[in-house]
């Protein structure tokens, strides 16, 4: 699961997206592409998304990544959110 290289995933969600603020997909890629892939929006209900990047920060800091701040955090889960699926 694990994976050096995003560039794959980074070219097909900027294709992806075209619709929307490109920031924040460089965003999505930058804080959440280094471990996995980048996930995809709409695998998950907007509700969702907080608790899954909260627990990201656990990750991040037991491989001892400097954890996102509030800012990269809202940043990330507003872009999610916007483009998660229906509920
Ligand atoms: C420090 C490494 C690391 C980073 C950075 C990281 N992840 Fe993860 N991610 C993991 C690990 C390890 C798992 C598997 C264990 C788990 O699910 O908690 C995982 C699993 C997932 C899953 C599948 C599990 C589920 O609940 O559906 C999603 C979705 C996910 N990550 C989203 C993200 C998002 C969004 C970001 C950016 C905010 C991110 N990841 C950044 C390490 C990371």
């Amino acid at each position: 699961m694990l994976s050096a290289s995003c560039s794959v995933e980074e070219d097909t969600i900027e294709n992806r997206a075209l619709s929307s603020g490109s920031e924040n997909q460089i965003a999505l890629v930058e804080y959440c592409g280094s471990c996995h892939v980048a996930p995809k929006p709409e695998t998950k209900a907007a509700k969702d998304w907080r608790a899954v990047v909260l627990r990201m920060q656990v990750h991040r800091s037991q491989q001892a990544m400097p954890v996102l701040t509030e800012l990269e955090i809202n940043e990330v889960i507003e872009y999610l959110m916007k483009h998660s699926k229906e509920q």
